[in-house]
């Protein structure tokens, strides 16, 4: 049996059948459901970085469940349970393995639009405002700093591109995608989750710069889904180190982008691995965040 705190890069579960494999899940089925499986593994720059982090999986798997809790009466969501003890289908030695990093969801018709919202200038809307004085087309007022906070939270969707970079695109390029009525629909709820969560963040001293919602159709309901609110599909940012002008340091993947664009790597080629120092501090900062949020710490 493996030790619980192994970092898995990959899964091997035969008897299940693999419905998608993403960057960091591998998703199987399960009757009508999904079973999302959250590896250690990283990305950045739209690559598979060749190291894991240790306990990343897990973090990402139970903030998740944090925050569908805690938005739960904003928006219907897909987590069924992350208790693996109760699928009956899969071995006790694979339950060992998929403990803590694994979710059973409702199976949805996902919707392809990217849901980001952006309370702070950072990012890719930093470079567009820079040029533009816009983020994905929405006037935003001049003389704003880089990391500033904006007036009021904006929604900026982009393409949920099969490969390669998502692109950023305007509302109505989004109403193209899906329909007006769904469009204001994940519109208003994203804002509406991100505004709570952005001000619980803050009272643990978090600011939540800007996340990433994917939505989904289940029956006739239009629910929440995927991971949310975690390092991965957000900038978390340490309140009391912000200071607006220049980027921010971050609990977040941001330590391993820094690292990459000082490594000379050209983004193209097959990433460089990571030297242990930056897998360690990553590891942590991952920890640091889930126990900051949750008052948790992840056991082993
Ligand atoms: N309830 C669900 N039903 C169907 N697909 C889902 C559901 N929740 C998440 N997904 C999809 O599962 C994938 C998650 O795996 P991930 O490794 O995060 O992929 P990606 O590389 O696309 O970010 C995403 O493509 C997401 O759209
Ligand atoms: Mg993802």
């Amino acid at each position: 049996m493996a030790p619980h705190d192994t970092i898995l890069l990959k899964t091997d579960i035969p008897y299940l059948k693999l419905h998608n494999k993403g960057k960091v899940r591998e998703i199987f089925e399960i009757d009508d459901n999904l079973l999302l499986v959250a590896t250690d593994r990283i990305s950045a720059f739209d690559h598979i970085l060749p190291n894991g982090i240790p306990h990343k999986g897990k973090v990402l798997t139970l903030m998740s469940e944090f925050w569908f809790k805690l938005t739960r009466e904003l928006t219907e969501n897909h987590l069924i349970t992350t208790s693996i003890d109760e699928i009956d289908k899969i071995t006790n030695e694979d339950k060992d393995l998929l403990r803590g990093r694994s979710m059973l969801v409702k199976k949805v018709e996902v919707i392809p639009v990217e849901c980001i919202v952006r309370g702070y200038l950072a990012g890719s809307g930093w470079k567009e405002y820079k040029e533009h004085g816009t983020v994905c087309k929405i006037n935003l007022p001049d003389n704003l700093k880089e990391s500033d906070k904006l007036p009021e939270p904006i929604f900026t969707p982009s393409t949920k591109a099969e490969s390669g970079h998502d692109e950023n695109i305007s509302f109505e390029e989004a109403v193209k995608i899906t329909g007006r009525k769904l469009a204001e629909e994940i519109r208003q709820k994203s804002i509406a989750i991100y505004k709570k969560a952005s001000e619980y963040a803050l009272t643990k001293g978090i600011i939540i710069s800007d996340t990433k919602f994917e939505w989904g159709k289940y029956g006739d309901k239009v629910i929440l889904i995927d991971e949310v609110l975690t390092p991965d599909s957000s900038r978390f940012w340490p309140q009391e180190s912000y200071s607006p002008g220049k980027s921010q340091p971050s609990f977040d993947k941001q330590f391993v982008r820094d690292h990459l664009e000082k490594s000379g790597w050209d983004k193209q080629s097959s990433p460089p691995s990571l030297p242990e120092d930056v897998i360690q501090i990553t590891s942590q900062k991952y920890l640091e965040a889930y126990a900051k949020l949750t008052g948790k710490e992840i056991s082993n």
